[in-house]
C-alpha cells in the first residue's frame, strides 16, 4: 500500500473516531438545512455560548449573498442532551436580521437534527409598513459531515 493510502486511511480513522467521541448535540461544527444553507458553529463556551458564520443559500433581497455572522447559546442547564438553543444572524448583505430558535434532537440512529423555527425581519422605510416586516418560518438542520 502506498503512503497516500495510508494517510488516506489514517485521517478517515481519526475523523471517525473523532466523530464517534464528540458529545451529541453540542452544536459545534458543521451543519447544513432543508433550504441547502449551510453554518459553522465555533466552540461553544462552559455558559453555552457561541459565535459562528452563516451562509444562506436564499434571500429576499436582490444583493449578492455574504456570509454572516450569528451569534447564539444553547442550554446547559443539566447538562441535558436534547437542549434548546437560539441564535441570531446579522446579515452582512442586506438591513436584515433572523433569530432561530429551536432544539436539537437525537434520532434512533444516533443522528443529530435541528428543529428551528425563525423570524426574519426586513427593514422598512416606514412605520405604516411595519405589519408586513417579519416574516415566519422553520428550518431543519443536519450535520454536515
Ligand atoms: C435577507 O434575505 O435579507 C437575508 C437572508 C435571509 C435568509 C433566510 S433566514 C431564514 C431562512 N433560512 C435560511 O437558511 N435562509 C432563509
Amino acid at each position: 500500500m502506498d503512503r497516500l493510502s495510508i494517510a488516506l486511511i489514517l485521517a478517515l480513522a481519526a475523523a471517525s473516531v473523532s466523530a464517534a467521541a464528540r458529545p451529541k448535540c453540542v452544536l459545534t461544527g458543521f451543519w447544513i438545512n432543508d433550504l441547502g444553507s449551510n453554518m459553522t458553529i465555533n466552540s461553544v463556551n462552559k455558559k453555552g455560548e457561541f459565535s459562528g458564520l452563516y451562509h444562506t443559500a436564499v434571500s429576499a433581497t436582490k444583493d449578492e449573498i455574504k456570509v454572516s455572522p450569528l451569534q447564539g447559546s444553547q442550554h446547559r442547564k443539566n447538562e441535558q442532551n436534547q437542549p434548546t438553543f437560539g441564535f441570531t444572524v446579522n446579515w452582512s448583505f442586506s438591513d436584515s436580521t433572523t433569530v432561530f430558535t429551536g432544539q436539537c434532537f437525537v434520532d434512533e440512529d444516533g443522528k443529530e437534527i435541528l428543529r428551528t423555527t425563525w423570524l426574519l425581519r426586513q427593514e422598512v422605510d416606514k412605520l405604516k409598513d411595519d405589519w408586513k416586516a417579519t416574516s415566519i418560518g422553520s428550518d431543519v438542520f443536519t450535520r454536515f459531515q
